[in-house]
């Protein structure tokens, strides 16, 4: 049982780190410390800096469960470190981290995959926000959804409504990234899918459906309490429930991604199912998402935290 080679062995919780989402990464952090040692674990945290191998040496850690949302611990970089450092980590390896943080690769590889994904328009700088934007309205009209290519949290995201706006969203996020996304807009259900476990223990937790109070799942509705209604398991068919959780597997294993993560769909008004991009770090806090659609089938916030933890057993 991976769960038992685990037991007694120290484990270092990840959690700050030098992002912008630092300060729910500290939240999380204090969650799956406090279920790891209520449940017997011993359980240090570190704040990484740039010797993290020293850091965890120091501590005495030989197993590390991250929980580090954005940059350096989301990207890939921080799994490297623990890969040549030699400790077991949870969560996704270096290249399915670094592809989860690209929309843009994701998105080529869902569509050779046959996983839908919205049609877009890589705005690469290469032409003017004026080109890139009339290329996206003939391809696929108004509203259109514009995207940096690697931010989370719905960070720089905005739907034009006129070309106008939509040249100005383009230009924006070209001067500020150098590039962009602009995806067709889809109409209907957003929904999310967490995936936990690894290997042949890998599954899909209950669809959780997201009600903003906005006008889309903007970074006010994501951090803001009481913006957006989270509803597990989704008012959605049995149907579409099964739909939706395949497909979300199926882009996980696509991306070649190890549990926990979160995929971010719509459920359009055909009943149709879109990918927009999976989270490798899905958030921990008491409310975030994840914790919240485990509870749906009765996984407690302690239980969740073991089932990530055992998936550092596949680098033992
Ligand atoms: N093609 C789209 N159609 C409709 N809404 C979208 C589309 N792409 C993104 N969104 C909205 O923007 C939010 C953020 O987009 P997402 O691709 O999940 O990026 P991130 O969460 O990394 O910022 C989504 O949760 C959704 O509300
Ligand atoms: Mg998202």
């Amino acid at each position: 049982m991976p769960l038992e080679m685990l037991q007694g062995r120290r484990i270092a919780v990840l959690m700050g780190g030098e992002s912008g989402e630092r300060e729910v990464s500290l939240r999380s952090g204090a969650g799956v410390l406090a279920a790891l040692r209520r449940q017997g674990f011993d359980a240090v945290d570190i704040d990484p800096g740039p010797n993290l191998a020293a850091q965890l040496q120091e501590a005495g850690a030989e197993v590390v469960l991250n929980v580090l949302h954005g940059g350096a611990g989301e990207n890939g970089a921080i799994q490297g470190v623990l890969e040549v450092a030699g400790y077991p980590y949870t969560g996704s390896g270096v290249l399915a981290s670094a592809l989860t943080m690209d929309k843009i690769q994701s998105k080529r590889i869902f569509q050779v995959m046959g996983i839908p994904t919205p049609p877009h328009v890589h705005a690469d700088g290469g032409r003017s926000a004026t080109e890139h934007a009339r290329q996206a309205i003939k391809s696929f009209g108004l509203p259109a959804v514009v995207k940096p290519r690697s931010e989370g949290s719905s960070l720089g995201v905005s739907i034009p409504k006129t070309e106008a706006q939509l040249v100005q969203a383009v230009s924006d996020l070209m001067e500020r990234y150098g590039e962009c996304i602009i995806d067709r807009y889809i109409d209907g259900t957003e929904i999310t899918v967490g995936i936990v476990g690894a290997g042949e223990k890998t599954r899909a937790l209950p669809v959780l459906e997201l009600v903003p109070k906005r006008e889309f799942y903007d970074y006010e509705a994501k951090y803001t309490k009481g913006m957006t209604e989270l509803i597990a398991p989704a008012r959605i068919s049995e149907e579409h429930t099964r739909e939706s959780q395949a497909l979300a597997l199926r882009a996980h294993h696509a991306l070649g991604c190890v549990g926990p993560t979160r995929v971010d769909m719509h459920l359009d008004t055909g009943g149709n199912c879109w990918v927009h991009e999976i989270n490798s770090m899905p958030g921990m806090t008491e409310t975030s998402d994840l914790p919240h659609a485990a509870e749906a089938e009765g996984v407690s916030y302690d239980e969740l935290v073991l089932q990530i933890l055992e998936t550092a057993a596949i680098r033992m």
